[in-house]
């Protein structure tokens, strides 16, 4: 017993308005279609086939990606639909491709309807096996029914009879689904079974407003053929959310945030306030964690255990902290840090930042690809770049690397032993080493290596003139009172 998909991803998406193409705008930074595909491979399909026609080339390279970075149990293929006909039209090519298939059971669904659950899916499938049925369609009630197909029903006996698409809804007649019940656009189908209904959906083409040919129409041909044609009403309908237009895009971040936030709060994460908290499904929080108003945590970010997170923390995957740290009022990417370690307010780490454990890097500090051993401190004001930064570094207020030559355009690293105490407002000059215990005196600019233990001074020494003020003053009267 094996489960076929085919995935529709042919269309245009022109109510985007976006020169992407619909199935790759991102959700939660991952392609629509990924995310359908994510979830089909989560429920049992061994075989997917994809429709695509629009951004062909740009379509299959995301999906050959996805199937080379996601792990999945399944076959994959392409199928071009060219020029793109209609849903009809696109699960037609799909079969013409697949002449005979091993799969009892065919899921049919869209590359723009990213929020269906790999359980609804087996829940279908199996009320498909278990009712000996050929054709199920997915619905849900919806108070706006909006631009989705409704749902005719046989009132006496509660059948489907068939989909009238928003835009062929008669004006004069009352909607044919009085409780809004529509199609999700999703289906369950014995592939056999439709396989000879699929040519007729040509000839009506000409009878619908948008003149496609429209998988729809399946419905009342199969119907019309005997075959048994049930509805799977979907638990939540939040799940059969399209994406046609920028705001059903938001609306599927919302979704999928509410989602993610409640299953943190489930396994005991505090959030003060979910509706200024943005989580994407991805991330993974530790025990106990807080998580303050105005957060962003987004791709593979995982914090270990009581950490507190916020309030206006931007976290971008890949990002790894470990228990009890806490970040405040900054933006961290690419970053891994050990256990105790607090950042910002006002910090930027970016591009490879390894901290180990107990580190502070507080107030408008900036790291980028640099390491800072244990028990290191670089608390206000300072850029660390391209540098190794061993334990126990105190780097002053206002120190920075200057790893950057602006002639050559060529990046220089700093190394830095233990218990090394870098001066505030010092300038370490890459490339260079300061070695264990160096010391290096405020204010200085330091261009030479500094050995172990030694104190560098590099600083016009200060010269103080004794009664300057009243001898200034004295020669010049109309500043005799400054
Ligand atoms: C479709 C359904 C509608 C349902 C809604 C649910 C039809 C006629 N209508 O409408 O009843 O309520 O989905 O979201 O099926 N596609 C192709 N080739 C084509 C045309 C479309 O592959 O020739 C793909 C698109 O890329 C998209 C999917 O099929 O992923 C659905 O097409 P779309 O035009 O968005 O259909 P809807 O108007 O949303
Ligand atoms: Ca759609």
């Amino acid at each position: 017993m094996m489960t076929l998909g085919i995935v529709l991803a042919a269309g245009k998406g022109t109510r985007l308005k976006s020169p992407l193409a619909k199935v790759l705008q991102p959700l939660w930074g991952r392609p629509l279609i990924h995310r359908v595909l994510d979830s089909l491979s989560a429920a049992g399909v061994s075989q997917a086939v994809c429709v695509v026609g629009h951004q062909a080339e740009a379509v299959q390279a995301s999906v050959t990606n996805w199937a080379h970075t996601t792990p999945h149990n399944g076959s994959l293929q392409f199928v071009i639909q060219d020029p793109p006909l209609g849903t009809g039209d696109a699960v037609a090519k799909a079969a013409e491709a697949l002449p005979t298939t091993q799969h009892d059971v065919t899921i049919i669904t869209a590359g723009d309807v990213p929020l269906i659950r790999p359980e609804t899916w087996q829940a279908m499938v199996a009320t498909h096996r278990e009712r000996h049925a050929d054709l199920t369609v997915m619905t849900a009630s919806l108070d706006t029914p909006g631009s989705y197909g409704r749902l005719r029903w046989n009132d006496a006996t509660g059948e489907v009879l068939g989909i009238v698409e928003a835009k062929d809804l008669d004006p004069q007649d009352p909607d044919p689904s009085v409780h809004h019940w529509v199609n999700a656009g999703a289906y369950c189908a014995s592939l056999e079974a439709i396989r000879p209904l699929l040519p007729k959906l040509y000839a009506l083409m000409n009878s619908n407003a948008q003149k496609e040919v429209y998988f729809t129409d399946i419905v009342t041909l199969a119907v019309q053929a005997g075959l048994k044609v049930q509805a799977f009403v979907l638990g939540d309908p939040h799940e059969m959310q399209g994406v046609n237009t920028q705001e059903d895009l938001a609306h599927c971040h919302q979704i999928l945030n509410r989602w993610t936030l409640s299953r943190h709060m489930a396994n005991g994460i505090r959030i003060l306030d979910p509706a200024a908290t943005w989580i994407a499904p991805e991330v993974t929080l530790g025990a106990g964690s807080t998580v303050y108003p105005g957060c962003l945590l987004e791709g593979d970010v995982t914090t270990g255990a009581g950490c507190v997170l916020g309030p206006h923390a931007t976290l971008r995957g890949p990002v790894t902290l470990g228990d009890r740290c806490s970040v405040t009022q900054s933006l961290i990417t690419h970053t891994t840090t050990g256990d105790d370690c607090h950042l910002g307010p006002f910090t930027h780490l970016r591009d490879g930042v390894t901290l180990g454990d107990r580190i502070k890097v507080g107030n408008f500090v900036e790291m980028k690809n640099a390491s800072l051993g244990a028990d290191s401190f670089a608390s206000h004001l300072a850029y660390i770049g391209d540098a190794d930064l061993g334990i126990d570094v105190n780097w002053g207020a206002g120190a920075i690397t200057a790893n950057f030559n602006p002639l050559t355009w060529e990046k220089h690293r700093t190394t830095v032993g233990n218990h090394v105490k870098v001066g505030s407002n010092s300038v370490i000059i890459a490339p260079l080493t300061l070695e264990d215990h160096a010391f290096i005196a405020a204010g200085s600019v330091i261009h030479e290596p500094v050995p172990a233990r030694s104190l560098a001074i590099a600083r016009v020494r200060q010269k103080t003139t004794p009664d300057w003020v009243k001898v200034t003053q004295s020669a010049n009267p109309s500043l005799a009172n400054t």
